[in-house]
C-alpha cells in the first residue's frame, strides 16, 4: 500500500537527456510520484512529448520554467504554460511583485478558458527567490547589494506571498524561517534532498527527506538520489527506501 501522504510531497526531478529514459522513470515511479518536474534540459528538447506521457498517467507535471519577464509577457507565458497542463510552475521572485501578480492573473485566465474553478483546486505557482549559484560573494562583488543573502530570500519570499504565490523553492535549511515569516499554508518546494545512504552529488547543502520534512517541507524535489541510485538499487528499490525513511515520522 503506498501512503498517500507521502506520494503528495514528492516531487521528482526528469533531468534527464533522453526522452526514452524520462518515459521508463515514469512508468516505474507512477504509482509513487504525485508530481513529475520537467526542467528546462528536458522541455527544450522534448516540450510536448514528455508533458502528454506524464498526463497519461494521471500524475501532476511541473514545468520548471522560472519565468522572468515584463509582467505582460510573464501573464501570456503563464496562462500558456497552464492551458498545456501544467499543475505546478514558477518564477523567479526577482521579477518583482507586479510580474508575480501577472503570474497568477495569467493562471486565472487559462482556467476560465478551461471552464475550471480556479479556487477550487488551483495550479501550483511558486517563486524561486534566490537562485542557489547566487552566493553571498556574488551580491557583494558583482551586484553590489550589502544585503545578507538569507534575509533577502526572506525578504523575497514575503513579497511572494503578497503577490499571490502559492509559495517558494528553498533550501530545508530556510524552510522553518520561510513558515515563520509567511505562514503555515505558505508552500515551500525543497530540492537538494539526499538520503543519509545516497550520494550528495553537487548539492552542497544537502538534508534527508526526513529532516526536509521537520522543517515544514510541503514538497520535496527528488532527483538523482532515485534516477541515478546508489549501487546495487534500483529507482523503486530508492523510492521505497526514501517511503521508509519518511514513514517513521508523522507528516
Ligand atoms: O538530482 P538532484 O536531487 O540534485 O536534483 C535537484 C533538482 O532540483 C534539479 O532539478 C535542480 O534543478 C533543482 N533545484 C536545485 N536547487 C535549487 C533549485 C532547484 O537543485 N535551488
Amino acid at each position: 500500500m503506498i501512503n498517500d501522504k507521502i506520494k503528495e510531497k514528492i516531487v521528482l526531478a526528469l533531468d534527464v537527456e533522453d526522452i526514452k529514459e524520462a518515459k521508463t522513470l515514469v512508468d516505474s515511479l507512477y504509482p509513487y510520484v504525485e508530481t513529475f518536474k520537467v526542467g528546462l534540459q528536458l522541455y527544450t528538447k522534448y516540450g510536448n512529448e514528455v508533458i502528454d506521457y506524464i498526463l497519461g498517467k494521471n500524475s501532476n507535471f511541473f514545468l520548471d520554467i522560472k519565468l522572468h519577464d515584463i509582467p505582460n509577457t510573464v501573464e501570456k507565458a503563464s496562462e500558456n504554460v497552464v492551458l498545456r497542463g501544467a499543475n505546478f510552475f514558477n518564477v523567479h521572485a526577482t521579477g518583482g511583485f507586479k510580474m508575480m501578480e501577472a503570474a497568477r492573473s495569467g493562471a486565472i485566465k487559462a482556467f476560465e478558458k478551461l471552464n475550471k474553478n480556479f479556487e477550487e483546486n488551483p495550479p501550483v505557482i511558486l517563486a524561486v527567490t534566490m537562485l542557489t549559484s547566487i552566493s553571498q560573494e556574488v551580491m557583494d562583488g558583482e551586484f553590489e547589494i550589502k544585503t545578507d543573502v538569507s534575509e533577502f530570500a526572506i525578504r523575497l519570499a514575503k513579497l511572494s506571498k503578497k503577490a499571490g504565490m502559492s509559495g517558494v523553492v528553498a533550501s530545508s535549511l530556510e524552510a522553518k524561517r520561510i513558515k515563520e515569516a509567511c505562514g503555515a499554508d505558505f508552500k515551500v518546494l525543497c530540492p537538494g534532498i539526499r538520503p543519509a545512504w545516497s550520494s550528495k552529488d553537487d548539492q552542497k547543502r544537502a538534508a534527508t527527506p526526513k529532516f526536509a520534512i521537520e522543517q515544514g517541507a510541503d514538497y520535496l524535489v527528488i532527483g538523482r538520489a532515485v534516477t541515478k541510485p546508489a549501487e546495487g538499487l534500483s529507482p523503486i528499490d530508492a523510492m521505497k527506501k526514501i517511503y521508509d525513511e519518511i514513514g517513521e515520522i508523522e507528516c
